[in-house]
């Protein structure tokens, strides 16, 4: 069977790190794709950077509409990041009948509605297990380990740069502005930082959670947002000595107010009891736990950002694509979509 062939826009950290774990084990992936996946073309500005990433393995441009509208080309992965350029690639990309694997959670959570609409109307799919929680199959097991259940709440550790931040300051005292350099040096950090440690960046990933656990529209505007960066090292110091860790959370929570239901969607620091599974998730690891009424507590732990550990992700729905669009090749429907003329009208709750 002929490969699948892949257009790469953005060999940074997670890019390289996708074109690195496909080549190291391609024979395994081939297998349980069913069929080999081959980046055939890859697109970043500093495109010398990217020949000797590739070293000749594939053609390398500068600009990335030249992938997009590449007939040879199946999937395109977007891994440039950010609202501005990289959805306008994504919607030129559905708009050529191509199946579009993300890591971006800014752009899903602000125009996810839009982008998740063109996608089905054009019977394409968009996979985005990386946007959210890094490694850990978060979306797969919203999507379809627990697809019996109603969801009742999850909460996450779904920031690593912020976790980083918290344990390196408890732990070893250091000041927030090393520690958050060091998060940098290790690729945890977005391009601009600030998304992390304000919490913007933990808000897009619940309100995709959100979405997918209810049933309901992306909607990051209605999230409430509060970051680390008042925090100080004694607030840190004081919840140790009282038995407490303190970590950013990202809670997605059905409630009701007045007999109405609604949902909570809020990410703030959170005093949790040491003794807690959750409190004792260290560094740039995450942690998800979700609530569903038959299953009960389920709790999803893994590494959250990083190159290979993302990449993971972004591969795992290389293989998704590649299995469902090579069995029912005529009729693409967007499994891997949201759908947005299924989505329940249930409100999130101002806090
Ligand atoms: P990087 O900044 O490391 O990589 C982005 C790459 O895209 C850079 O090589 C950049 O080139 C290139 N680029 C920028 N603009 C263009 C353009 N117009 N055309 C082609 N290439 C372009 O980012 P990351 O790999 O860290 O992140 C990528 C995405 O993955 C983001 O959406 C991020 O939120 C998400 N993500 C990141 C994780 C992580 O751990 N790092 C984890 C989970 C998700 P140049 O450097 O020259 O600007
Ligand atoms: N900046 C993000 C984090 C990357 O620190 O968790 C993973 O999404």
């Amino acid at each position: 069977m002929k490969p699948i062939k892949v257009g790469l826009l953005g060999i940074g950290t997670v890019g390289s790190g996708t074109f690195n774990v496909l080549k190291r084990n391609q024979e395994e992936i081939t297998r349980r794709a069913g069929r080999s996946i081959q980046i055939t073309m890859v697109a970043d500005l500093n495109t010398a950077r990217a020949k000797e990433l590739t070293q000749g393995e594939c053609e390398v441009v500068s600009d990335a509409n030249l992938v997009v509208s590449n007939p040879e080309i199946d999937i395109v992965i977007e891994l440039i990041g950010g609202y501005g350029i990289a959805k306008d690639l994504v919607m030129k990309a559905i708009a050529n009948g191509k199946h579009v694997v993300t890591a971006n959670k800014a752009l899903l959570a602000t125009h996810g509605t839009e982008i998740f609409k063109a996608a089905q109307e054009k019977g394409v799919m968009v996979a985005f297990e990386a946007a959210v929680a890094g490694g850990i199959p978060i979306i797969k097991a919203l999507r379809e380990g627990l697809t019996a259940n109603r969801i009742e709440w999850i909460a996450g550790i779904i920031n690593g740069t912020t976790n980083f931040i918290l344990s390196e300051m408890r732990d070893k005292g250091l000041d927030f502005d090393v520690v958050l350099k060091e998060a940098q040096r290790l690729g945890y950090a977005e391009a601009d930082p600030t998304f992390d440690i304000e919490g913007v960046d933990a808000a897009h990933k619940a309100t995709i959670m959100s979405a997918i656990a209810f049933g309901i529209p992306v909607q990051f505007d209605k999230a409430h947002v509060e970051g680390i960066t008042k925090l100080q090292a004694t607030d840190i110091r004081y919840a140790e000595q009282l038995g407490y860790r303190i970590k950013l959370l990202g809670i997605a929570k059905r409630t009701k107010v007045n007999g109405s239901e609604g949902i909570e969607l809020r990410v703030h620091p959170t005093l949790i009891p040491a003794k807690r599974l959750i409190a004792n998730v260290e560094g740039a690891m995450n942690a998800v736990l979700v609530q569903g009424d038959a299953v009960g507590a389920t709790l999803y732990y893994g590494k959250g950002a990083g190159s290979e550990p993302t990449a993971s992700a972004v591969i795992a729905d290389l293989v998704d694509i590649t299995r469902l669009a090579t069995a029912d090749p005529e009729h693409r429907v967007p499994h891997l979509a949201f759908q947005p003329d299924a989505m329940t009208d249930t409100p999130i709750l101002p806090m």
